[in-house]
């Protein structure tokens, strides 16, 4: 018999849908014991219409309009944390306190105060936990981490990452409010920085070990917006574009860029990584291929001397690729929604005995205190060190 894990899910936005497909796909395509019931999802009663809109389309069996009661719920397992960066403190805090299992969406805080106050009560409450950094479980990502463990690489010399989108360039765009929160640092905690480059850092770090240090410079080009709520033209506080320089404790040197001004790009997200004994290159607009460059021949430790060496585009969608095999045959593709089954899939086998899940609200904690340095970086104009 599956046990059930009752999931009450709080926020009906974007994320609120992802988590929702998960919990009901992730049995049709992975053998576990846990079986996720969507038990309740909360939002506030100003969303009545659309939490029961999005209630009916999942399949919920009840609903809430204010968190505080959900975790009182003895009905509920699982605290999902799918809303505005801003109530990701307080609500992982009292479901940790509550002794609900957690899954928050990064970025994990506002900052690294909130998030060590948080990460101080999960582990307290020794509650199971996921920061939902998905990108880890694209399978081309996953095979990325394979290869450099595997020693393809060798020793690492650079890392660059982008992560680029263009909706924020039209001044009319207002800030703030429902769909625009990402806009008010008040809600958001930064802009580009903790929305976009969190992704790109957790990738990194996982990849290629902890950054030590970074410099940074940050834009705002829109200087005044709207805000939707007050209908007022208000200063913007948020980080508009980022880039910035990074020292990794492996020696290599990392790139990294984030702009919401990068005109034709919508979710683009890369990274490459050059090493001594190979190359690895990924894309996000073509999900399923990891591009490798093999210099050295794993199997004899020497450099390949062949006329047809140069880049390799693997798409990876066999059998022997992470996660693949739970899908469809070889060659059939999968895409953005099943990052967040497979992270599902990881974390309900880390309940059975599997390995142990990553990232964690521990592992979170850090890509939040790298953003943090970035953001301070960028304001004071120095290099700035990340404690370990
Ligand atoms: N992993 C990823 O790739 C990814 C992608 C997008 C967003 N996110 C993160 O997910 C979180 C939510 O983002 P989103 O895109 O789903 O936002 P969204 O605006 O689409 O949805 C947010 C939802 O929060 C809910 N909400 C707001 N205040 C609430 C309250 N007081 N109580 C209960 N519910 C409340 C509303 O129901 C709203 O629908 C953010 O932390 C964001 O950074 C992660």
């Amino acid at each position: 018999m599956p046990k059930k894990l009752n999931v009450g899910v709080i926020g009906c936005g974007f994320m609120g849908r992802t988590h929702s497909n998960a919990y009901l796909q992730v049995g049709h395509f992975f053998e576990r014991e846990h079986k996720p019931v969507l038990k309740a999802c909360c939002a506030r009663i100003e969303e009545k219409e659309k939490l029961e809109k999005f209630a009916n389309t999942w399949g919920y069996e009840s609903l809430e309009f204010d968190w505080k009661e959900l975790l009182e719920r003895s009905d509920i397992d699982l605290i999902d944390v799918c809303v505005p960066n801003v109530l990701h403190h307080d609500l992982v805090i009292a479901a940790a306190k509550a002794g609900k299992m957690i899954v928050c969406e990064k970025p994990l805080a506002m900052n690294v105060r909130e998030a060590e106050e948080m990460v101080a009560a999960v582990e307290q409450a020794g509650v199971a936990n996921m920061v939902s950094f998905n990108y880890r479980r694209v399978p081309a990502i996953s095979l990325a981490k394979q290869v450099i463990d595997e020693g393809r690489v060798g020793r690492p010399f650079h890392y660059r990452a982008t992560y680029n989108q263009d909706y924020t360039i039209s001044a009319d765009v207002p800030q703030g409010g429902m769909a625009l929160w990402r806009l008010d640092a008040k809600v958001a905690g930064s802009g580009v920085t903790g929305d976009l480059l969190a992704h790109s850092i957790d990738t990194a770090e996982w990849l290629n070990g902890p950054i030590q240090k970074v410099v940074a410079h940050t834009e705002t080009f829109i200087k005044e917006r709207k805000h939707a709520e007050t209908g007022k033209v208000e200063p913007v506080t948020i980080d508009d574009a980022c880039m910035f320089l990074a020292l990794f404790a492996n020696g290599s040197m990392g790139t990294f860029e984030s702009t919401r001004y990068a005109r034709g790009r919508k979710n683009y997200s890369t990274f490459e990584i050059n090493g001594e004994n190979g190359a690895l290159m990924f894309d996000l607009e073509d999900p399923h291929i990891l591009q490798y460059f093999k210099y050295v021949d794993p199997a004899t430790g020497k450099k390949i001397e062949d006329h047809l060496t140069g880049w390799q585009r693997i798409n990876v969608t066999n059998f022997e690729h992470p996660y693949m095999k739970h899908w469809w045959v070889p060659g059939c593709t999968i895409g953005y929604e099943h990052t967040f089954i497979n992270g599902l899939a990881d974390f309900l086998a880390s309940l059975e005995g599997g390995p142990a899940f990553h990232p964690t609200v521990r592992d979170a904690l850090h890509t939040q205190r790298v953003c943090e340095a970035v953001l301070d970086s960028a304001k004071r104009g120095a290099w700035v060190e990340i404690p370990v």
